[in-house]
């Protein structure tokens, strides 16, 4: 679906979480949300903390998953997906903290593993995605599923693709700052939640969203992946979607 402008396509995401959270409210059910970090989803978070302040919508029965974080990453680091994550969204809701998964950029090398095993189980023990946001990065990654992941992969640590961490240098004041590993959930996570919304704004994603949309299946892509999926929307504006 394409838009004249990211505000108006976020505004419409936004309105379809908050639908789903009330819908699960009424049926006394959770509300399990799998989110995204970067600037595509910020206007959504926005326009989610308006609705809690403006029309009260309430976030008691919602639990979160995060899709990644850097490796190594301290939660108080300023560049971290946690900090982002509460300074964009959490801070502003009510919802519970227990409620809150985001992957632990701290974990030891050696417990890892484990870790991201555990992870996995704790969206599968609470019934799995009931919507999974994303964006895209220009290597086709979704979470940090750089180029090469495989259709079935869960939560692990991967090595960040060179474009990933130069596209990241300026949050970082240079791309030597920028951390060369991250924990992800795992394409095989992501097709398993029920419905899956991706964000996609500006020229500098035309391109990864034409072969997104249109190229072949492919892990050189990891996005292609999407196509196999049965309830997935890509949300463009004009620019995004000026190479389809
Ligand atoms: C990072 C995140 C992705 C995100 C991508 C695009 O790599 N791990 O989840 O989709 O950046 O970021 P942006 O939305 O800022 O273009």
């Amino acid at each position: 679906e394409v838009f004249e402008n990211s505000y108006q396509a976020s505004a419409l995401v936004a309105e379809e979480i908050a639908q789903l959270i009330k819908d699960k409210q009424e049926k006394g059910e959770n509300c399990v949300l799998g989110l995204a970090t970067g600037s595509s989803p910020i206007k959504v978070y926005e326009e989610l903390v308006r609705m809690h302040r403006e029309e009260g919508l309430s976030f008691s029965n919602v639990i979160t998953f995060n899709l990644d974080e850097y490796y190594p990453m301290s939660k108080d680091n300023h560049q971290s997906y946690h900090y982002f994550m509460h300074q964009h969204l959490f801070d502003h809701i009510d919802i519970k903290p227990e409620n809150v998964h985001i992957p632990d950029g701290k974990v030891l090398l050696d417990e890892v593993h484990q870790y991201c095993i555990d992870y996995e189980m704790k969206i599968k023990e609470h019934g799995g995605l009931d919507f999974q946001l994303l964006g895209i990065g220009r290597t086709g990654h979704v979470g940090f599923n750089e180029p090469g992941s495989h259709y079935n992969s869960g939560t692990r640590i991967i090595t960040l693709d060179h474009l990933t961490r130069s596209d990241a240098a300026s949050d970082f004041n240079g791309i030597e700052n920028v951390p060369k590993r991250a924990i992800t959930m795992g394409i095989g996570t992501i097709l398993k939640a029920k419905r899956i919304v991706l964000l996609g704004w500006g020229h500098k994603k035309a391109e990864i969203i034409k072969d997104t949309v249109e190229g072949e299946i492919t892990s050189n892509v990891p996005a292609t992946y999407l196509q196999q999926h049965k309830n997935t929307t890509f949300i463009l504006d004009y620019e995004a979607a000026s190479e389809l």
